[in-house]
């Protein structure tokens, strides 16, 4: 294909997404109804989409409309290219520019330049002080892929020769060396031996080292377990008794293949099943993702305050739930991939004035330091 078709793809697949498809859908829609478009093709339209997602508002604002085409427009011209080298009209280019579209282009004003939702923007402010601009803007940019090295299956060293024997490139985090960020080969990271062998899983770099910041102990429980990302960590982390529960039985569906490929025994607790008491009880909860808008940018558009307020409540009544299975003396984690202080450090603090726990450490990593924004609150039973 070629770039100026590539650009109508988006335009078309961008149009879906703006009336409402979700993302991936919309781009699986696209790639099976276009068997011409080869692995290259179907890359570069998705890096297109998600890019234009990510500064939906600031490009729809240059580019003169909230369409697929204001948006491709919108990203020609922050990029400095003439929107004309593409709008041809020639084979599967997009039509030329015309003067409708010309009429609305303009430059973003006020937050619409930081490519965030209004209501959003006093949270984000208050919770980020005065990095807030920055890291919204980093927001804009793509996410780095990090590999976690499963230390049950491999040094860091042979992870990463198996990663380079397929053509992979690394380079390890200098604080944590079992963080690999990759500089080369990001898109066959699911089909290498190192992957399929279990010795690395695809996992961000803020997360792991909240992971390697957990106390060591004989028992854990994940609670909110999800695909259970957290749980293998503990894992490879050296727990060896760790147990996976989660409301949504069917969130969890993939735990055990996921487990006998990382070597690692995970005891799976039926929803609302979990007995006895662990060392340490770690909660991922529900949230609105505002750590990690670069990989799932529509989310960020989705999300509104009602839906917030909703989640603040799920994770107040989460750490309540989870909080009986501390043992005494022992942890409990709770973790976000937000940067939203509500649903950060005030709800900690929150759970905290209760009596009974108190806070051992917590840290907000964001982009401009860890990779995804993320949030990291130890407390121990007292
Ligand atoms: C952020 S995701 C967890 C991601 C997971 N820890 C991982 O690393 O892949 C949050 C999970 O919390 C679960 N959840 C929501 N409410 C819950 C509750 N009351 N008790 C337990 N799990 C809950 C959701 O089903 C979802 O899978």
């Amino acid at each position: 294909m070629t770039p100026a078709a590539r650009a109508q793809a988006a335009i078309t697949i961008l149009d879906q997404i703006l009336a409402g498809d979700a993302a991936e859908a919309a781009l699986l829609r696209w790639a099976r109804g276009s068997r011409f478009a080869g692995s290259g093709d179907r890359a570069a339209v998705r890096d297109l989409v998600f890019d234009s997602l990510r500064c939906k508002r600031s490009r729809a604002a240059l580019g003169g409309a909230m369409s697929g085409r204001g948006l491709m427009i919108g990203m020609l011209i922050e990029e400095a290219r003439d929107p004309a080298s593409i709008f041809t009209g020639d084979g599967h280019a997009p039509a030329p520019l015309t003067p409708e579209d010309r009429e609305g282009m303009r430059a973003p004003c006020g937050i619409e330049g930081l490519d965030l939702p209004d209501w959003i923007w006093s949270r984000w402010r208050s919770s980020l002080g005065e990095s807030a601009e920055r890291v919204a803007m980093a927001m804009r940019d793509r996410a780095p892929v990090w590999l976690r090295v499963n230390k049950l299956r491999a040094t860091a060293a042979q992870a990463q020769a198996a990663l380079s024997d397929d053509g992979i490139m690394v380079e390890p985090f200098a604080a944590l060396p079992s963080a690999l960020m990759v500089t080369q080969g990001g898109r066959r990271v699911s089909g290498s031996r190192a992957y399929q062998e279990g010795m690395v899983e695809l996992q961000d770099l803020s997360p792991q080292l909240a992971c390697a910041a957990l106390p060591e102990v004989r028992f854990a429980l994940d609670y909110c377990a999800g695909g259970g990302g957290k749980a293998l960590a503990m894992a490879s982390g050296g727990i060896r008794n760790v147990t996976a529960h989660d409301i949504d039985a069917g969130r969890m569906s993939d735990l055990a293949s996921r487990a006998r490929r990382a070597g690692a025994a995970i005891k799976v607790s039926a929803p609302g099943k979990v007995s006895g008491r662990f060392d340490l009880v770690l909660t991922d909860v529900p949230c609105s993702g505002s750590g990690t808008w670069r990989r799932t940018p529509d989310a960020k558009w989705r999300l509104g305050e009602a839906g917030l307020e909703r989640l603040l409540e799920i994770q107040a009544a989460i750490l309540l739930e989870a909080a009986q299975f501390v043992a005494p003396l022992g942890y409990l984690a709770y973790m976000t991939c937000s940067l939203l202080d509500d649903e950060n450090g005030s709800q900690v603090a929150r759970f905290l004035s209760r009596g009974g726990f108190q806070l051992e450490s917590e840290r907000r990593y964001s982009p401009l330091d860890a990779s995804d924004g993320f949030y990291f609150a130890l407390m121990r039973r007292c």
